[in-house]
């Protein structure tokens, strides 16, 4: 069974269930600045889990594109990938355990006819927060688990939250056993041996848990399952590795051939990373240096740095992406339609590695001789600060370099040294935003309410995917930095001035609150910086406009403003436009 096959049967199957079909989520999170990427079905339903109405309904299913990045350096070996599918389901406070099991069992046998046999369970043991889930234990005897394939586990194993604070609850694990033997009398679906492989999480969350480590319980029950569509696809299609499913085999034979040079693990490293970059691309994230940026740099940096060890010319990431538009556009039809993006972007950042990439190999190379002389085999953080800095290598390029020679690099120093390198880029980019207005006069002052409104109007006329990326005001123009990631069009232009224009002939009163910042992000304030704010934050409104995290000063009334006129849109950087305006 192809992949998109086993998608549409479970959309079907659980909408044949009474659950309402809801689009994918993008993978860039709309109102949670606090995650990077979307990880799970379930984060963008958040505010639902905690008891909000969804617009359809209490059953919900989708197909989720998620981005997990903790593994980046273990994607290479047969099962590890940075982008994946997730298939969900969810009750928001309708049915439980009973029904959720009957569900998952009824489609993994009868709709994937997979063999009963072959399924292993396990639930959660029990600790001094919630009681050992016998509930489940129960409902799975009564679809027809036998008793000694259900399993026990604690914490570790059995309790699901996405991060430190959220809804959670225990889970039921659903493996399939690959008829591998036990690699020992012990083995058992918590074993990593390979037998069981995990298939599908159903999470029972019933608790909140805060961040200082307390549970509460939530006003109500729900359920939400996740499973992942690549494993699944694999299972069914008997293979060892994703990598050998209809999803990657078209790249990965396409690089078999091209290669001068066999390495299966750099071959999986280049077809992933190059489906994880995409699909990030197509959802609006492009590459920098801080944050969601940084990690698309990695994922293509990487991707270079082994088509080199393949000895694949660069030429042709162009044709590979072709492949994989044509291999993909099926299940993503978004991936077609930003397939130049998608190229400009890779072509882009893959210039401006190459260009870094040759100096910073030969530095690396003295920076070895120095340590090999010195008799050490620890390249030290500095030096891979420094490799990153100048020469934009990721530390895992220059990790994968060291181990090429027999060494190490010190990660934890580069850690703390690229922190540090973050949180002052983060405060100078502050300190730009409020230098335009530190004493900040009349006109300032209008200004800094204008940008809350062309960033409202830019987000209507081109996209959720504007955010702003900085400002400068004086007291004769405002600057405006945000996300896009081509040049405006001139209709464009006109409508988000219109906009703008509109808003402020409507007289709309700013009001400021001061909120928790969970309240803020729930409400979909926009921040530049979340993590920089306290945990009460202040907020300001513009009717049903804008709510945005910000210090303030602002005009009381939009009627304040006068007429707002856009003198110029250029470049900023790459993925980023910059509007220069001013107020008549
Ligand atoms: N949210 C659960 C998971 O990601 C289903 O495994």
């Amino acid at each position: 069974m192809k992949a998109i096959e086993i998608r549409n049967k479970y959309l079907n199957f659980f909408k044949n269930h009474g659950h309402a079909v809801i689009p994918s989520a993008p993978l860039i999170p709309e109102n949670d600045p606090s995650v990077l990427f979307t990880t799970a079905g379930m984060q963008p339903l958040v505010p639902y889990l905690l008891g909000e109405k969804h617009p359809a309904g209490n059953r919900l299913t989708d197909y989720q594109k998620c981005v997990r990045t903790n593994d980046i350096e273990e994607v290479g070996d047969n099962r590890h990938l940075t982008y994946f599918e997730m298939l969900g389901n969810w009750s928001l406070g309708d049915y439980f355990k009973e029904e959720s099991i009957q569900m998952s069992y009824d489609f993994l046998t009868q709709e994937l006819q997979i063999p009963a046999e072959k399924i292993s369970v396990t639930c959660f043991a029990g600790d001094e927060d919630c009681p050992k889930d016998e509930v489940t234990a129960k409902c799975w005897e009564k679809v027809g688990i036998p008793k000694e394939r259900i399993y026990y586990f604690g914490k570790d194993d059995n309790w699901w939250i996405a991060g430190e604070e959220g809804p959670c609850g225990p889970d039921t694990e659903m493996f399939y056993d690959t008829g591998k033997p036990k690699c020992s009398p012990e083995c058992n679906p918590s074993c990593g041996c390979g037998k069981y492989v995990e298939i599908w999480n159903n999470v029972f969350m019933e608790y909140f848990k805060s961040k200082d480590g307390k549970y509460t319980k939530l006003s109500q029950h729900n359920v939400d399952t996740g499973l992942g569509l690549e494993r699944m696809t694999m299972l069914l299609q008997g293979k060892e590795t994703p990598f050998e499913t209809e999803l990657f085999a078209p790249i990965m034979d396409k690089l078999e051939e091209l290669q001068k040079v066999d390495n299966i693990a750099s071959r999986r490293i280049v077809a992933e990373h190059l489906r994880s970059s995409m699909m990030i691309i197509c959802d609006g994230g492009r590459p920098s240096n801080i944050d969601r940026g940084y990690i698309l740099r990695r994922l293509i940096r990487r991707m270079i740095r082994h088509m080199n060890k393949l000895q694949i010319s660069l030429d042709e990431l162009s044709t590979l992406i072709d492949i994989n538009v044509g291999n993909l556009k099926e299940m993503y039809p978004a991936l077609e339609e930003n397939k130049e993006t998608i190229k400009n972007v890779i072509l882009e950042e893959k210039n401006k590695f190459v260009k870094t990439l040759e100096k910073g190999e030969k530095e690396f190379s003295k920076e070895i001789e120095n340590v090999k002389k010195q008799g050490k085999t620890i390249i030290d953080g500095k030096m891979v600060f420094r490799l990153y800095d100048t020469y934009g290598f990721p530390p895992e390029v220059t990790e994968e370099l060291a181990s090429e020679n027999g060494m190490k690099i010190d990660k934890e120093e580069f850690k703390k040294l690229f922190k540090e390198h973050q949180e002052k880029s983060r405060a100078g980019a502050e300190q730009k935003f409020k230098g335009g207005l530190a004493g900040a006069g009349e006109m300032e002052t209008k200004y800094h309410t204008a940008t809350h409104l062309l960033n409202a109007a830019l987000k209507q006329v081109l996209g959720a995917h504007v955010h702003q990326r900085g400002s400068n005001i004086t007291a004769e123009r405002m600057r405006f930095d945000f996300s896009h990631p081509a040049k405006m069009t001139d209709e464009e232009k006109q409508k988000t001035e219109e906009l703008v224009n509109k808003w402020i002939s409507e007289a709309v009163p700013v009001e400021h609150f001061e909120m928790k910042k969970e309240e803020a992000i729930r409400q979909g304030a926009e921040a530049m910086f979340i993590e920089k704010y306290g945990d009460i934050v202040s907020v300001y409104k513009i009717g049903d406009i804008s709510i945005e995290l910000c210090g303030g000063p602002h005009v009381q009334n939009t009627s304040e403003l006068g007429h707002f006129k856009i003198k110029k849109e250029e470049a900023s950087s790459s993925g980023v436009r910059r509007i220069k305006a001013i107020l008549e």
